[in-house]
C-alpha cells in the first residue's frame, strides 16, 4: 500500500488535540490523561483505523497508537479532529515516535497490551534485528509493560510469524494463542477481531492472515540493566523501503 508524502505533516499533528506533543512529559501519567485504568499501545498504528475502532469498541480503556512516519500518522489525527464533537473519543491519543523511544515515555509497568498490527516483516535474515518481535525490542516491551501483560500479533508474513513463535519463548514469553489462519467469527467481539487497514487489503487478496497472543514475563515493568539509553536499534527512513523486500 502507497503512502504519499503530505507536504504540512507537522503542522497538522501540531494542530492536532489527539496527539501528544511532548510524550515523555506525560510519562507515568498516561492513565489519567485519558481517563483510563488500562492502557493499550499499538506500536505501527498507520492511519489508525484499528484504533480508532478499539478505542470505540471498549471505551473504558485507553489506547495509545504510535507511528514513526508523520505523513502517515497525520490521516489518523486528521480523522480523529474531524469527528464531530458529540463522537470524540476522549479515551485515545497519538505519538509520532520510533518504538524505540518507548522507555522514554512511558514508566516500566504502564502498559497493560501492546498490538502488533501487519508489523514490517523484515524478510531478510540480515535484518532480523529490526523485526518488531527481535529480542532488543522485546526487551523494551518488558519495560513498560505491566507483570502478565499481553502482546497481540497480526500479520501476513510467514517469515515474521514463525520467527515471533521462535523468538517469544526464547525470552521468556509464554504463548497463549496461535493460528496460521486466523479467522475470528462474525460474532467475535474481542478486539483483536477488530480488522485493520492492512488486513481488510490482505483478506481480499485471500492471503491467510497469523495471529498470536503471548504474556510476557513475570519480571515485566523493571528497567533493565542491560539496556541503557541510546543503546536500542536505530533505523532511518531510507531503511523504510527494505522492511518488506
Ligand atoms: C504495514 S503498516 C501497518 C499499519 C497498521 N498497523 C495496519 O495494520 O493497517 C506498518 C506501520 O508500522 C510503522 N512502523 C514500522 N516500524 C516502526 C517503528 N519501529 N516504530 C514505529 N512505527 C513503525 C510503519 O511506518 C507503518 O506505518
Amino acid at each position: 500500500m502507497r503512502n504519499h508524502f503530505v507536504r504540512n505533516n507537522a503542522e497538522i499533528l501540531a494542530a492536532s488535540s489527539y496527539v501528544i506533543q511532548d510524550p515523555p512529559a506525560l510519562r507515568g501519567h498516561y492513565r489519567e490523561r485519558l481517563g483510563a485504568p488500562r492502557l493499550n499501545l499499538e506500536i505501527g498504528t498507520g492511519k489508525g483505523r484499528f484504533l480508532t475502532d478499539a478505542a470505540r469498541a471498549v471505551p473504558s480503556e485507553g489506547w495509545i497508537g504510535v507511528e514513526r512516519i508523520g505523513s502517515v500518522l497525520c490521516k489518523a489525527a486528521g480523522a480523529l479532529d474531524r469527528l464531530i464533537p458529540a463522537a470524540a473519543l476522549h479515551n485515545i491519543c497519538l505519538i509520532r515516535s520510533e518504538a524505540e523511544d518507548l522507555p522514554d515515555y512511558f514508566e516500566p509497568g504502564e502498559i497493560d497490551a501492546l498490538y502488533l498490527n501487519f508489523s514490517d516483516p523484515w524478510p531478510k535474515a540480515k535484518h532480523a534485528k529490526r523485526r518488531l518481535t527481535s529480542a532488543r525490542f522485546l526487551s523494551l516491551y518488558e519495560r513498560i509493560l505491566a507483570p502478565g501483560g499481553i502482546l497481540y500479533l497480526k500479520t501476513d508474513s510467514d517469515i515474521l510469524y514463525s520467527f515471533s513463535l521462535e523468538e517469544l519463548p526464547a525470552r521468556g514469553w509464554t504463548i497463549l494463542a496461535s493460528e496460521d489462519d486466523y479467522r475470528p467469527d462474525a460474532g467475535d467481539t474481542s478486539v483483536q477481531a477488530i480488522p485493520t487497514e492492512y488486513e481488510l487489503q490482505f483478506r481480499k487478496e485471500g492471503r491467510p492472515i497469523h495471529m498470536l497472543r503471548a504474556q510476557c514475563p513475570a519480571s515485566a515493568g523493571q528497567p533493565e540493566a542491560d539496556h541503557p539509553a541510546g543503546s536500542t536499534p536505530g533505523r532511518t527512513n531510507e531503511e523504510g523501503a527494505a522492511a518488506h523486500a
